[in-house]
């Protein structure tokens, strides 16, 4: 269980996150949506240990990891993605799946990587040049099997489903959905397309201006009349 209370960051007078409290099991997927601006990546980075949240607690199981380092979020089971991909340069696909999973979950396994690997349909390019030999939708693919070679049992998604072309991401959503139930994975995913969310998530938050606007079903929430107008009139969608 992530629960987070009353999380806010500040960059100087800007209040990106503001008092942001939700609670959400592994056994769930939702979906993080807003405008552009809207506090949704600082919100990951709050969570993951990038950036020191000014006020509040984010707890994982249990445990209070506000002030812990980054390395033992993903020692509790906590993995991430990020919106622009990072793969190490100079390394293959195989060797940056084992640096994350070294740094993650602690071992080297290597049939765990083929297993990952194959889930991902990298198996064929293990041996491939990450920053130079790979098209965009590899790279994504990439992303979250460094994500998952960390053993989460929370997995933060940050654009992962942008700038993919339909069939690639009506691909990608179903490999989510396979990985959450069959891993058991919860998945906390940041996602502009309506169509998508609503067909992966089982619920949604709405972030505007760092805060809470929404909270439900996909259903209930893209039918929510301030939702549809932060959507429309509160920024520009990437
Ligand atoms: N490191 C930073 N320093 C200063 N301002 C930042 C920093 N990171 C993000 N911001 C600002 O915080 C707000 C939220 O940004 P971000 O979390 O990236 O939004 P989103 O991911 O929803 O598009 C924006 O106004 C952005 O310019
Ligand atoms: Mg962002």
């Amino acid at each position: 269980m992530l629960t987070l209370e009353n999380v806010t960051v500040r960059f100087g007078g800007l209040t990106a996150v503001k008092d942001v409290s939700f609670s959400m099991g592994t056994d769930q997927v939702l979906g993080l949506v807003g405008p552009n601006g809207a506090g949704k990546t600082t919100l990951f980075n709050a969570i993951s240990g990038l950036v020191r949240p000014g006020g509040g607690r984010v707890m994982f199981n249990g445990v209070d990891l506000t002030r812990k380092p980054l390395h033992s979020r993903a020692h509790h089971g906590l993995g991430r993605t990020f919106q622009i991909p990072q793969p190490m340069h100079e390394l293959t696909v195989r060797e940056n799946l084992l640096v994350a999973q070294r740094f993650g979950a602690g071992k080297v396994d290597h049939k765990r990587l083929d297993e990952i690997m194959d889930f991902m349909d990298l198996g064929d390019q293990a041996d491939r040049n990450a920053a130079t030999e790979l098209a965009l939708q590899e790279l994504k693919r990439l992303e979250v099997a460094k994500a998952m070679a960390t053993e989460p049992r929370m997995l933060l998604l940050d654009e992962v489903l942008a700038g993919l072309e339909t069939n690639g991401k009506r691909h990608f959503t179903a490999r989510l959905q396979d990985m959450h139930k069959r891993f058991k994975i919860g998945i906390l995913i940041i996602e502009h397309d309506i169509e998508t969310v609503s067909s992966l998530c089982h619920r949604v938050v709405v972030l505007n201006f760092g805060e809470i606007l929404a909270d439900g079903t996909p259903d209930a929430v893209f039918r929510d009349p301030e939702v549809v107008r932060s959507y429309t009139g509160g920024g520009e969608d990437a």
